[in-house]
């Protein structure tokens, strides 16, 4: 108990520095993706676009990419009762559905172990997949996929 009771005590007094300290709230914030103001001021967020629901599947820009979703998924639930999008993506339900089936990896826990359904890690499926939208990308990149890697390197070699 004696070890314990400067705790508390610390606590108060670093309140009581942090008040006092000049703290940079209003600081001009980076001009980033969230463009200049400062850090404290409100901006009003650009509207949610509409997703695309073309039920067209995009090429992966490499095999392990969590394909995006082509269609509307606005209001599934996926909470402890149940989740919407296996409903459709299951392994029982994609014959009925015809959606594509969750692939072997959504199956395997982190020791690597198969389960005999969807491993509780991939439960929450809108961590990684996104659904479609026509956006430019908020951040610039010269991405090149393996094919257009290979094709460059082929032909350079014809070259020499
Ligand atoms: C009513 C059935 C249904 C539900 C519910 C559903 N999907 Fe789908 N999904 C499909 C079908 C069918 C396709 C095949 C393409 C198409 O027709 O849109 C598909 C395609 C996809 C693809 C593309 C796969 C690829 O290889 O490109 C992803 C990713 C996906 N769905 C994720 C989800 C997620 C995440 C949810 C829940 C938020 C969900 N789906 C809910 C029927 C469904
Ligand atoms: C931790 C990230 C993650 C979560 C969570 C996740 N996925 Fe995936 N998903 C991926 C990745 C990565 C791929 C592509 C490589 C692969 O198959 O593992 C994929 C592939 C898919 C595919 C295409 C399968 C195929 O054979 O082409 C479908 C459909 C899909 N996921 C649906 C879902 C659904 C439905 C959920 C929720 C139950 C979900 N995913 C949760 C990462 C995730």
């Amino acid at each position: 108990m004696k070890r314990l009771l400067p705790l508390p005590l610390l606590l108060v007094l670093g309140f009581a520095i942090a008040a006092d300290a000049p703290y940079p709230l209003d600081a001009p914030a980076p001009d980033g993706r969230r463009p200049g103001g400062t850090l404290t001021e409100e901006f009003t967020p650009p509207p949610l676009r509409d997703e695309e629901n073309k039920d067209l599947r995009r090429e992966r820009n490499y095999p392990e990419q969590p394909p995006t979703i082509p269609h509307a998924v606005r209001n599934y639930q996926i909470d402890i009762n149940g989740n919407r999008c296996l409903a459709c993506h299951s392994r029982e339900a994609s014959a009925r559905t015809q959606a594509p089936m969750i692939s072997i990896t959504h199956f395997n826990d982190r020791d690597g172990q198969t389960l005999g359904t969807v491993s509780p890690r991939r439960y929450f499926c809108m961590q990684c997949h996104v659904p479609q939208h026509d956006v430019e990308p908020l951040v610039g990149n010269d991405f090149k996929d393996i094919d257009t890697l290979l094709y460059h390197e082929s032909t350079s070699e014809e070259d020499e």
